[in-house]
């Protein structure tokens, strides 16, 4: 870790709105990582790779998140990390909001930036229908944009195609319907599903365009040039981090993620938010459990959690790296909710 910057010409920054990191990334042509925190050696890990790389960063958080940390600490702890980091642009989202009430309070709480995921009901398991999800949405953007702070819609579910996880029903984006719901729901930024899902088991193999329909962002990005779209599931579960858990006693099942190099053709294609969280979790895993096996007699939280934090501080720096976001830091000022807000009015 690098010590607080003091006494340094930078000015501090408050968190800034998702939708102006994704303009510029946009005009940049690059992508930009939205890794999940629970805790603060998580949200540490990201703010140093942020700052190693100079990148700008989306930093999200759960329902589950929220929960963990009772949205206090989270928003303690997000204070800090743009008090320290004074030069690095960060937006706080509420990854998957279920409903318009976790986007309203998430919004009341600081958050910059919120994913309305209205594919699915309220339940964040029963895929809803178009109408559904275009009303709630809308009803999220309304208020959203009231207040300058950036949305994310979703439409398609997520899902292996190969196996029908996550949803257990599996409806990719359909393009011309994603031009529509974009239109009657205002939304900044664009969830699609192209057969990704959530966690470490994705495919079984080397996914293919059979499994991966990255061409299909290819389509959505023609018909909506302008709308941002964002990457869910996008964790590659690299072998190496597997490897390092299962060494020391873990047992993660042989399994396949997204290649960098998939999702560095959807950043080609008006892919702008990547998100990622079960390559973070995979490599704070490794750390602690091979620092336990070195170490058994060790039972200071610090060494462990510390070498947790270096591992998950490297995946990001590389993503950071991969998406392209690396350098982007200081290429502009960035705008106030209240400047959001009077850009939408
Ligand atoms: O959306 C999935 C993210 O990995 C967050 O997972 O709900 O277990 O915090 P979570
Ligand atoms: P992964 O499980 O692939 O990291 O996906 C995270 C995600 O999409 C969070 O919304
Ligand atoms: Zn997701």
């Amino acid at each position: 870790m690098t010590p607080a910057r003091t006494g340094s010409s930078v000015t501090p920054m408050p968190l800034v709105a998702m939708r102006q990191l994704l303009d510029e990334a946009a005009t940049g042509g690059y992508g930009i990582g939205a890794f999940n925190v629970n805790n603060m050696e998580q949200l540490q890990a990201i703010m140093e790779a942020a700052r190693e790389t100079e990148s700008p960063v989306i930093v999200q958080a759960s329902r589950g998140a929220r929960s963990y940390t009772n949205d206090r600490f989270l928003i303690a702890l997000m204070g800090a990390a743009v008090e320290l980091y004074p030069e690095i642009p960060v937006a706080l989202h509420q990854d998957h909001g279920n409903s318009p009430e976790t986007c309203f309070s998430a919004i009341e709480q600081g958050f910059t930036s919120v994913m309305m995921d209205s594919s699915l009901l309220s339940d964040g398991k029963t895929p809803s229908d178009f109408e559904y999800n275009v009303a709630v949405t809308r009803e999220v953007v309304e208020y959203a944009h009231a207040r300058g702070v950036s949305v994310e819609g979703e439409l398609g579910t997520l899902g292996g195609i190969e196996d029908g996880v996550g949803s257990g029903e599996v409806h990719l984006t359909d393009p011309d319907q994603a031009v529509e719901f974009v239109e009657r729901s205002g939304i900044d930024a664009l969830a699609v599903a192209i057969g990704t899902s959530h966690g470490a088991y994705k495919f079984t193999q080397p996914p293919t365009g059979e499994v991966l329909a990255i061409d299909l962002i290819e389509a959505i990005h023609r018909r909506l040039p302008e709308t941002h779209l964002v990457m869910h599931g996008s964790s590659s579960v690299p072998k190496e981090l597997v490897d390092v858990i299962n060494r020391s006693g873990g047992d993660i099942r042989p399994t396949w993620g997204v290649p960098v190099v998939e999702i560095q053709q959807g950043i080609r294609h008006g892919v702008r938010k990547v998100n990622v969280d079960t390559d973070l979790r995979l490599a704070m895993t490794g750390a602690i459990r091979t620092a336990l096996a070195e170490s058994p007699a060790e039972f200071d939280p610090r060494s462990y959690l510390e070498r947790a934090r270096t591992a998950m501080q490297a995946v990001v720096a590389e993503r950071m790296r991969q998406f392209g976001q690396a350098g982007h830091a200081r290429d502009y000022e960035p705008r106030t909710l209240d400047e959001m807000q009077l850009l939408y009015a």
